[in-house]
């Protein structure tokens, strides 16, 4: 049996950027196959070239023995191969059952094709408890049920080879290990799976082989059960890397927000936050625990004013803030700062220079504004200090923000939020898809942002960062806190049971 995919000395470049070496990579069929490495080391542009969405400059791609060209997402499919992106591609204005229709109609008449797609999407729902509401439109969705669209979508077209680029990043732990569930059945069956990520844990647990690209290169294939975490890690960053985050004990201060029965609705009114009270106050990281869709989400939102709060108080440093206070610019001027979970579309602007999406919000500050114009050499030095200090790669600030990697462009929003030294962080999804030497920095400027006295509100579905960041862990299920834990008395267990919506009574 030919491998499944093969590519031999394949070289990309985006402009001076070589982001794949000679890259020779073989893929069995009828196994998982991980893909592990620095953010920026390459891995989507790999995946890109699979999938048609990018050309290799040099070198062969070989689908199932044969040399193919393949120039765009249909020819990929067409060969069998179907990628889950990293980044979402649904239209946001159209259904779930449309979006998953998109691009693989058959036959000319749309209803009928819009009539089994139903069917069809109905089983794999079931078969792979992938559920989402076929008729509920995109833009309504949270992240965690997109990324459901777009793993349906490629299962749709029946790929045979499936590429999943870093498809758990929003899911929970309980999602993730189903999802390796239906992963398992799909190579069972003969299908091929690659899957990019960055915890190694699932490399462990899914995966047979596992290949390690660092700086465009492949500097290993190995099988997976030849080797360990820390050995992986090794080899992606060419250091000792520590997995474990060590902090003190927290000693909260006064309060610096105080919420009381919050009510947040969305665009239909129906509340998804519905009467949340808790105080975060000084030096303590509040957690925020929940399986993605229960709240959180909006929850962050109104609390950083990019969402409207239907009722309820919210106190800033004992003062109750009015309407007025509560616009974003407001907020940030009173010392508040905002990660966003979603770095594309609320944090940063991609056609933009990264060097100008990492001010986003501040450029009004007298640092970048001489009498008349904003001063780009102050904006492009401040660029390169966070690049250095937060190892952003490129350091080059005047590449568009959309040419940096996914980990990277988190590492932009961060460093623009952190080096504010907000009084308030509110901070959503920190690490995702962020590789283990950056989770290491970004915890420790976290834990470091609370011991000088700041307060910290942190959503996350990684219950693991949960448990290794919070002081408190607030538990949300279905728009109300279930659990206020402190962190002594919180267990994987406990928090996870609570998450499901299973009360102690
Ligand atoms: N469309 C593009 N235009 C210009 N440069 C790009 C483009 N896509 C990727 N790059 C650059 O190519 C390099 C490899 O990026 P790639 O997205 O493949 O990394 P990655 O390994 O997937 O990283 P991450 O783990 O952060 O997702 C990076 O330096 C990136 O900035
Ligand atoms: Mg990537």
């Amino acid at each position: 049996m030919p491998p499944a995919v093969e590519l031999r000395g394949v070289d990309k470049w985006f402009g001076d950027v070589h982001a794949n070496r000679d890259v020779s990579l073989t893929i069995e069929g009828g196994t998982i196959h991980g893909l592990v490495g620095e953010n920026g080391a390459g891995k989507s542009t790999l995946m890109g070239i699979l999938s048609g969405y990018h050309q290799p400059d040099r070198g062969e791609v070989l689908v199932g023995g044969r040399p193919v060209t393949i120039r765009s997402a249909q020819e990929a499919l067409a060969l069998g191969i179907g990628m889950v992106h990293q980044h979402f591609m649904l239209v946001e204005p159209f259904t779930v059952l449309e979006n998953v229709v998109l691009g693989a109609e058959r036959g000319f008449r749309l209803d009928a094709g819009l009539k089994r797609a139903r069917a069809e999407l109905q089983r794999l729902a079931r078969d792979y408890h992938l559920e989402v509401d076929p008729d509920a439109r995109v833009e309504s969705l949270g992240v965690g049920e997109r990324q459901r669209v777009e793993i349906l979508k490629a299962l749709h077209r029946g790929a045979d080879v499936l590429i999943l680029d870093e498809p758990t990043a929003v899911l929970t732990p309980q999602e993730a290990d189903h999802l390796f569930r239906i992963l398992g059945s799909l190579r069972d069956e003969g299908k091929t799976v690659v899957l990019v990520t960055h915890k190694l844990r699932e490399i462990a647990e899914a995966t047979g082989t596992v290949t390690v690209m660092r700086q465009g290169h492949v500097v290993a294939t190995l099988p997976t059960a030849e080797t360990t975490a820390e050995r992986l890690a090794e080899l992606m960053v060419g250091r000792l890397v520590s997995l474990r985050v060590d902090k003190s004990p927290s000693r909260p201060g006064e309060p610096v927000l105080e919420v009381s029965a919050l009510v947040v609705a969305d665009a239909l009114g129906v509340p998804r936050v519905n009467g949340v009270s808790f105080t975060v106050r000084r030096g303590e990281i509040v957690g925020v625990a929940g399986v993605a869709g229960n709240g959180q989400s909006e929850l962050l939102e109104a609390l950083s004013g990019i969402r409207p709060v239907t009722s309820g108080r919210v106190r800033w440093k004992g003062r109750e803030l009015t309407g007025a206070d509560r616009s974003p610019r407001a907020l940030r001027r009173l010392g508040l700062a905002h990660v966003p979970e979603d770095r594309q579309r609320t944090g940063l602007i991609m056609p933009f220079a990264a060097q100008d999406s990492a001010i986003l919000g501040y450029h009004a500050e007298p640092a970048y504004n001489g009498a008349l114009r904003l001063r780009r050499g102050a904006v492009a030095a401040s660029f390169r200090r966070q690049a250095n200090e937060y190892d952003i790669r490129p350091r080059n600030g005047a590449r568009r923000t959309s040419a940096f990697s996914g980990g990277n462009q988190q590492k932009i929003v961060l460093a623009r939020e952190l080096n504010r030294h907000p009084d308030l962080l509110l901070v959503g999804q920190p690490t995702r898809g962020v590789d283990i030497g950056a989770i290491e920095l970004i915890h420790l400027r976290l834990v470091a942002l609370r011991d000088a006295g700041k307060a910290i509100l942190l959503v996350s579905v990684e219950l693991d960062e949960i448990l290794a960041l919070s002081d408190r862990i607030l538990v949300m299920h279905a728009g109300h806190i279930v659990g206020n834990v402190p962190r002594e008395e919180a267990t994987e267990h406990t928090i996870g049971r609570l998450m499901a919506g299973v009360l102690e009574s």
